[in-house]
């Protein structure tokens, strides 16, 4: 095979074979394709997309190009596993995989770093001093056994041709391309070992995909892969239009999923971890339905259940407990400051874009992978959509150590958020379609 012809067949729109992917997927991984072909052929299928059958394939080659991670041997019955396409205060894992734990089912979890206005977990559960997220793989093999909850970060071995082609597609402009991110995506959760996955699909303005329509899309195709992998995938498509909670930012989050595994956190995050939690004990086959499922989640929240579990993973992790008891000590910073509201009506625009911009211009979200980022700074919001300002009630409340950079990041923040003097403004939904 040469590279050369299989760019030309990409290239003029006709179908790659599945012996072409895995060749193309092994030799570059092995560094014999150059990057500037793998360049090439990335802008191609930006172009020209690719079909289910070959981004199954090329998903499947991504997972071969590694290790894969076999929990069998130390979980007993069925690993359910969930993934979030990203977006702004989503702390959902923090708050989901204790849940599922104290409902009785293991959580293998791995998770990712955040990149531009969209956190990570890692980043997130980093806020807890001591806590260690650089597990190897016996060790997190070894709590799963003993602890039945670990959550850490990729090892370089599991598929590394995604590591080194989202490296490529990075600097070329071809992120945003479905099939690539669907099969980006998916090699991570398959060679993860779990047999069942939800996926959190997020759409709107912080979201990778902000209409519904690619959503969709994207959630279908996803699915799709699980599906022709033997891997049973369901895919919830909820809204990125608004921070999801109210804590935008490292420690702010971890306080914010702290009050929520207490039941005390907010309204639509809770929600949303409890549908996302009755989706996985159904999956697993540990309900008979999903509101069954979401019922047994909630009770964790309310005896006390699902909190127990998070301890127990801060004290395996290493992680020192005095934070998670008192949260406030997480988020000490330089300056509190609260802008409020020059208007009276309703909030009919919270704009999740603007407000993850904020809180990585104070510091809190990294531009490039390498850059160091502040732990303990970001924003809180006050008010959603649909919700009633005075004037002078509080918008957002800002966390910052550095002075410099609090009327920026006050301007990006405000840029967001519109007050309505007209009408009432219904809120927005939570979820808007569940793919199966
Ligand atoms: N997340 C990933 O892991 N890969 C993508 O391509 C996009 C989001």
């Amino acid at each position: 095979m040469r590279t050369t012809d299989l760019i030309i067949k990409k290239r003029d729109g006709q179908e790659l074979s599945t012996q072409e992917i895995d060749w193309f997927v092994e030799n570059f991984t092995t560094g014999e394709i150059p990057d500037y072909q793998v360049s090439a052929m990335l802008m191609s299928i930006y172009f020209q997309g690719m079909s289910i059958r070959e981004t199954t394939d090329l998903t499947i080659a991504m997972v071969n190009s590694g290790d894969s991670l076999d929990l069998t041997d130390v979980i007993d019955g069925i690993v359910v596993d969930k993934h979030s396409t990203g977006g702004v205060g989503d702390k959902t894992t923090i708050v989901l995989a204790p849940i599922i734990s104290a409902c009785g089912l293991p959580v293998a979890k791995i998770s990712g770093r955040g990149l531009g206005h969209g956190g990570g977990t890692l980043d997130k559960l980093e806020a807890i001093p001591g806590l260690n997220i650089q597990l190897t793989s016996e060790q997190f093999k070894e709590q799963i056994k003993t602890t039945g909850i670990v959550i850490s970060g990729q090892s370089a071995s599991l598929a590394p041709a995604d590591g080194k082609l989202y490296k490529i597609r990075d600097v070329t402009g071809t992120v945003s391309n479905l099939a690539l991110i669907a099969s980006s995506i998916m090699s991570k959760k398959l060679a993860g070992g779990a047999q069942r996955i939800v996926l959190d699909v997020k759409t709107g303005t912080g979201a990778f995909m902000t209409t519904l329509k690619d959503a969709r899309v994207l959630a279908k195709l996803m699915v799709a892969i699980g599906k022709n992998s033997g891997r049973h995938t369901v895919a919830i498509i909820s809204d990125m239009n608004q921070p999801l909670g109210c804590a935008v930012g490292n420690s702010l989050e971890i306080q914010e999923a702290i009050e929520t595994l207490n039941n005390k956190g907010p309204i639509d995050l809770t929600k949303h971890c409890l549908k996302m939690a009755g989706h996985m004990l159904f999956l697993a086959g540990k309900t008979n339905s999903i509101s069954e499922g979401s019922e047994l989640a909630k009770k964790t929240l309310k005896d006390g259940s699902a909190f127990k579990e998070f301890v127990k993973l801060v004290e395996a992790q290493n992680g020192d407990t005095k934070y998670i008891y008192k949260p406030q000590l997480l988020t000490q910073v330089k300056s509190i400051s609260t802008v409020t509201s020059t208007e009276e009506g309703y909030i009919n625009k919270m704009n999740a874009l603007n407000i993850g911009k904020a809180a990585v211009i104070l510091g809190a979200g990294r531009e490039r992978k390498e850059d160091p980022i502040d732990l303990s700074v970001g924003i809180i919001v006050h008010k959603k959509i649909g919700e009633y300002v005075k004037i002078n009630d509080p918008l957002f409340t800002i966390y910052a150590n550095n002075q410099n950079k609090i009327s920026i990041a006050k301007k990006e923040a405000l840029k967001g958020i519109q007050v309505s003097k007209k009408t009432k403004i219904e809120t927005i939904p939570l979820h808007y379609d569940v793919i199966e």
